[in-house]
């Protein structure tokens, strides 16, 4: 062994990041695309949770850091790989590089995941509603491929809004896979409900969650009897851009819901989905 091995070991051992590989890449639009990658067996996530994600640093463009991005975990906590659903930003720093990564890539990966979309942050309830806007759907592919979330709650609901229908990714999970989950198909079957909604195209369910709540619509399509979201029974998880978890934040709280974290559960949990 030369003396730079021997320098090499420690430092990559104590680095913060692991070097994992690109497993499969699917590309949903020209705005959207999901990849996995390779999970390290010391790493250990909640569902619902998200870390840092990057590229390694090209030393012919002179970089000497990766370019690092927080991501949702859409796998769930127990999964062998660990996927991501992604936007695409033709000038984003990370992203613009990201959407053009293949099987057998390497991608850094942060050794601390985190987040307050997990079941732990909210109080027991009888319904989780999981609303996510866009990429914001991530966290909730988790939550609801966790067998916890179908013993914590009678009725797991997944909200996906959208601008384009092209943009419903995982609708063919929400509407057949998922059902044949050997771990959650069974209780998917009795318990999940997929309420996807598009607000700049003709579909099923139009508008955007905010509205849909308000009227009392969303609750009447899921054939709940209530005109307002119950404080007793009625569990959110929200994610999306700043706007739409301010406003369903906002929502949430005139409905009497109370906003919880890590350390103090509670009614509502949100989080910010992330671009770039
Ligand atoms: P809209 O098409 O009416 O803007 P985005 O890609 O901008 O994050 O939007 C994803 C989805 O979230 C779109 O359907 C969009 O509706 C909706 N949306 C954006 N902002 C809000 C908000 N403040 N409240 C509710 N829904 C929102």
């Amino acid at each position: 062994m030369t003396a730079a091995t021997l320098e090499a070991a420690p430092a990559k051992a104590n680095s913060p990041f692991f070097e994992e590989k690109v497993l499969w890449v699917k590309h949903w639009t020209d705005r959207l695309f999901s990849f996995a990658i390779t999970r390290p067996e010391s790493f250990r996530f909640r569902s619902g949770e998200f870390v840092m994600i990057g590229l390694p640093p090209k030393a012919d463009l002179g970089e000497t850091k990766p370019i690092l991005r927080a991501y949702s975990i859409a796998s769930p906590s127990f999964a062998e790989e660990l996927e991501f659903l992604s936007i695409k930003v033709q000038d984003g720093p990370l992203t613009s590089r990201l959407q053009h990564i293949q099987a057998g890539d390497t991608v850094i990966l942060g050794k601390k995941p985190t987040g307050t979309l997990v079941l732990d942050a909210v109080r027991p309830g009888k319904r989780l509603f999981l609303f996510g806007t866009g990429t914001g759907l991530a966290p909730f592919l988790s939550v609801a491929r966790d067998p916890d979330a179908y013993s914590n709650f009678e009725q797991v609901i997944v909200g996906h809004g959208v601008r384009e229908v092209a943009e419903l990714a995982y609708r063919d999970l929400f509407t057949r896979e998922i059902f044949e989950d050997p771990l959650v198909g069974e209780e998917a079957q009795k318990q999940l409900v997929y309420y996807p909604t598009v607000t700049r195209e003709p579909f099923a369910n139009q508008g955007r969650f905010t509205d849909l709540i308000a009227s009392g619509k969303l609750l009447a399509d899921l054939g709940i009897d209530q005109p307002k979201f119950d404080p007793e029974h009625d569990r959110i998880m929200l994610c999306g851009s700043m706007a739409f978890i301010k406003d369903m934040a906002a929502l949430c709280e005139a409905h009497g819901l109370v906003e919880g974290s890590n350390a103090e559960p509670g009614d509502f949990v949100l989080e910010r989905a992330f671009v770039g």
